[in-house]
């Protein structure tokens, strides 16, 4: 059945109020307006930064909200004005804009882009433009993005166009998870051949900053995180030393120290917890260590005395690790096609939309890494 033009009715996972369990529904998709693409996704994951909205930010103005960042998918139609995108290419969705036009997107000094800020509200992460609704309701868009649906519409400017034979069940983590931490050890800590690193939370997100150092030569990779069912995972993806906060009544930092005689040259705290940023920047070397944030929070703050910095430390942050969004996701894609990325082994559960609240409890007990969720057959 041709769908281009009109309203398709499909499945969605949606977040009534903050701190609710998201609720299957039928929601209404309308046609994508200018410069938009309706996609089709087909496998979307699920990442900590979608809890943060559920549970941590629960922003007023941020519900009802169809949530979901981290998908891959198929055009389905294209509004007026859209030459990039034709029916049928494959693609990922991203938060984070490239329109290629503006100040920031032409400068090679930042990965922003003037259409995310412009259409994006940086409390509740959510625009005031929508194609979805429900039940006569208009249900709120996260990013740009919205995946946890079988079907969705995106800004143009919003899109990467994918290799046609990649695997979208497994490429939808390109979206997210493995460019924020992979780019944030390589484009943002720019970690150095032979340096000694320490990463902060064994998500997705810091396995693949492991995986980042690795590639980017670290010699030493010490990996910290509460949950020692991590470290298996962190070993693949080339961590050397094993840190559980837990085994310890010292201040995690100072065991760092020790561990390395003064410090890491590099650290990633990819928790999205403040006081872990604090330690993060703390098991740095004073002289030249260079610590990232990579975790999400608006809500948290964190303290430093300014001779932490004076030292000649470094203390720095990125989103989607710094990759410019479409750019940085068709470059990951063809590296995993080329098999110098590691994709597959992320993936610890494969579930239907409908069992999103197994995923989403499971995230929160620290009991997977990714779980990929088949929204459509492709
Ligand atoms: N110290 C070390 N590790 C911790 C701590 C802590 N105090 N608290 C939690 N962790 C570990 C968890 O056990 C888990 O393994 O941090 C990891 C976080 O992983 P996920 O919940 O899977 O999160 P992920 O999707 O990888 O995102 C991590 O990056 O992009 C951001 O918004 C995202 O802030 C989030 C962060
Ligand atoms: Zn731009």
């Amino acid at each position: 059945m041709d769908t281009a033009g009109k309203v398709i009715t499909c499945k969605a996972a949606v977040a009534w109020k903050p701190n609710t369990p998201l609720v299957i529904e039928e929601i209404e998709v309308a046609p994508p307006q200018a410069n938009e693409v309706r996609v089709k996704i087909v496998a979307t994951a699920v990442c900590h930064s979608d809890l943060y909205l559920l549970y941590e930010a629960m922003h007023k103005d941020g519900f009802p909200v169809v949530l979901g960042h981290e998908a891959a998918g198929i055009v389905e139609s294209v509004g007026f004005g859209v030459t990039e995108f034709k029916p049928g290419d494959k693609v990922i969705p991203l938060f984070l804009s490239q329109c290629r036009n503006c100040d920031f997107c032409k400068s090679p000094k930042t990965n922003h882009c003037i259409e995310s800020w412009r259409e994006v509200s940086q409390e509740s992460l959510t625009s005031p433009d929508s194609r979805l609704s429900c039940k006569g309701k208009k249900i709120l868009q996260m990013a740009g993005t919205s995946t946890f649906s079988e079907y969705t519409v995106v800004k143009e400017v919003n899109l990467a166009k994918i290799h046609p034979d990649a695997p979208l069940d497994k490429v939808c983590l390109i979206g997210c998870g493995i460019c924020t931490g992979y780019g944030s050890a390589v484009n943002i800590a720019k970690v150095e051949e032979g340096s000694t690193c320490a990463v902060f939370g064994l998500g997705a997100v810091g396995l693949a900053a492991v995986m980042g150092c690795k590639a980017a030569g670290a010699k030493r990779i010490i990996a910290v995180d509460t949950n020692p069912e991590k470290f298996e995972k962190a070993k693949i993806f080339g961590a050397t030393d094993f840190v559980n906060p837990k085994d310890h009544s010292k201040p995690i930092h100072e065991v760092l120290l020790e561990m390395t005689n003064g410090g890491v040259d590099f650290s990633l705290e990819c928790v999205g917890n403040s006081s872990v940023m604090e330690s993060a920047l703390h098991s740095t070397v004073p002289a030249w260590g260079v610590s990232v944030i990579v975790g999400f929070t608006r809500i948290q703050k964190f303290t430093a005395r300014p001779t932490d910095l004076t030292s000649g430390r470094t203390w720095k942050g990125a989103l989607f690790g710094g990759f410019k969004s479409k750019d940085g996701a068709m470059e990951m894609v063809k590296r995993y096609m080329d098999k110098k990325l590691m994709v597959d082994e992320f993936i610890t559960h494969n579930m239907d939309l409908g069992q999103i609240m197994e995923a989403v409890e499971l995230m929160k007990a620290s009991k997977c890494v990714r779980v990929v969720l088949k929204t459509s057959a492709q």
